[in-house]
């Protein structure tokens, strides 16, 4: 999806000939004295139109403007979450296989949070997923032109700025979501093997590369936690790592950890069967990483980034793992697998300790971890897990101004207490309190090497009921994360 970002106001707007237009009318707003001003203005005080929104106001062809449809619709003060629900409210009017050029104009001055929510706004109530559809259509919405009037903040940042990062941010989050929505069978590990690798070729660039290791390259690692959980299933492992090469070669490199379950069934300790199908999104952690390199193929941020994802189903046959089982994993330590179904930290604690070759600046895991995190957090904010000040801050911020946030949990030792096990190192599961923040203590277990953050997406990376799908979060916290550690470099 293209986006246009133009400095522009409404008479300016109402001369776009593009399938719909979308005025976006704050409390307040002055109106100027062209014929789509004084239509807004008109609508205002016939009460017509709410500037307090989100109600949109729709029209067909009328005299005012060059569009096709026309909807004017309130963002009240201006805020991310009013414009962002504002533009799906308005584009859920227009929404058609005929869409193909949408124009979304401020009627006052907007700030880069606005523009940032309208365009993931446009892109999120556009996205249609076909790839198991039979009669698939497609989205034909293509190119978005975003304007507000006297907009200072282009002069500031520049417009090709904003744009390049949003229309990277976006792709990566359709990169992500796609993916994430494709039912286990039509997304193995193989197969998100292969997207890695299709992701480095289209990038066409000597700066990323990819490699996927099978079973036997990883018994050789000894990543004894990882294969546990890949044993009960037919559909083999993969271990893939991205890297993107964007400074010096001894520059450090950032390295994002994403948890690639395609399936988790719980395994032995066997999850009810109620929605157990929204467990073919337990790979969300793994798709944003994919995601994040693919904003980084359009960015190419002066930063040196590696990506790994172990990834494989958590499943049920003769050979599976069962509770109690002893595994070693790649560190050393040996594991009590007291409950299979707390199997994301098994496959992310061989990650972090391969993550060690790396000498990393910082180590950043994405993974769907825990209910418990759902419950602490529900779907608004992620959790982040660092013991890591500076890093924290970092993410936190990198969050707020992506608008995609995230909330800092505890990590104090005491956590850790309920991991002890009378017969190996460490137990994968604590007691029923906490769950999200035992579950990070077992992960830091593996992390004292680097500065290291976890992030538990469980509660944001989809949505259930009649709206169900993924997401496209985190990727993008991850990507202004990642872009602003190159900035700071
Ligand atoms: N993938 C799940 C976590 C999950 C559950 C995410 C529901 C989103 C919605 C994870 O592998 C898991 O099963 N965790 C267990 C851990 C428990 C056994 C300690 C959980 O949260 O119940
Ligand atoms: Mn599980
Ligand atoms: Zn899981």
């Amino acid at each position: 999806m293209n986006f246009d970002f133009q400095s522009q106001d409404l008479a300016a707007a109402a001369q776009e000939k593009c399938d719909a237009l979308l005025v976006l009318v704050p409390d307040g707003v002055r109106t100027g004295r062209s014929p789509l001003d004084l239509l807004v203005a008109q609508a205002i005080k016939d009460g017509d139109l709410d500037t307090k929104g989100p109600k949109p106001l729709s029209a067909y062809r009328s005299g005012q403007v060059k569009a096709d449809r026309l909807v004017l619709v309130g963002i009240a003060g201006g805020s991310a979450a009013q414009v962002r629900a504002a533009v799906a409210a308005a584009l859920a009017l227009v929404k058609s296989p005929k869409l193909k050029r949408l124009v979304v104009a401020f009627a006052a001055p907007a700030q880069e949070a606005a523009l940032r929510a309208a365009a993931v706004a446009v892109a999120d109530g556009s996205y249609v997923f076909t790839h198991t559809k039979s009669k698939p259509t497609p989205r034909t919405l293509t190119a978005v032109r975003l304007c507000a009037p006297e907009s200072t903040v282009f002069a500031v940042q520049g417009r090709t700025d904003i744009q390049r990062r949003v229309e990277a941010t976006v792709a990566g989050m359709e990169l992500a979501k796609e993916w994430a929505n494709r039912p286990a069978n039509h997304a193995t590990p193989t197969m998100l093997g292969k997207a890695a690798r299709d992701l480095v070729k289209a990038a066409g660039s000597s700066r990323f590369s990819c490699e996927v290791l099978g079973p036997a390259q990883v018994a050789k690692l000894g990543m004894g936690a990882f294969m546990a959980v890949a044993q009960g299933s037919s559909e083999p492992l993969r271990f893939i790592v991205l890297r993107y090469n964007g400074a010096a070669k001894t520059a450090a490199p950032t390295v994002l950890v994403g948890k690639g379950i395609t399936f988790d069934s719980g395994g032995i300790s066997i999850k009810p069967s109620g929605e157990m199908d929204e467990m073919k999104f337990d790979m969300c952690g793994a798709a944003s990483v994919l995601g994040t390199f693919k904003a980084l193929t359009l960015l190419k941020p002066k930063i040196n980034v590696v990506g790994l994802i172990p990834s494989c189903e958590n499943l049920i046959n003769g050979q599976a793992v069962k509770p109690g089982d002893v595994v070693t994993s790649m560190s050393g330590q040996t594991i009590e697998i007291l409950n299979t179904d707390a199997e994301g930290r098994l496959i992310l604690c061989d990650a972090l300790t391969y993550a060690e070759r790396f000498k990393p600046s910082v180590v950043v895991d994405v993974a769907t971890l825990t209910g418990a995190c759902v419950v602490a957090l529900g779907s608004i904010r992620s959790g982040l897990f660092s013991p890591d000040d500076v890093l924290a801050k970092a993410l936190l911020e990198a969050s707020e101004r992506s608008q995609d946030p995230v909330w800092r949990m505890p990590l104090d030792d005491d956590y850790a207490e309920g991991l002890k096990s009378n017969f190996a190192d460490v137990a994968n599961i604590a007691g029923r309190m906490a769950g999200s923040v035992t579950a990070a203590k077992f992960l830091q277990r593996f992390a004292e090497k680097f500065a290291w953050a976890h992030l538990d997406i469980a509660g944001t990376a989809w949505k259930s009921g009649p709206q169900k799908g993924a997401t496209g979060r985190p990727v993008p916290t991850l990507v202004e994360f990642v872009c602003s550690r190159s900035e700071n470099a």
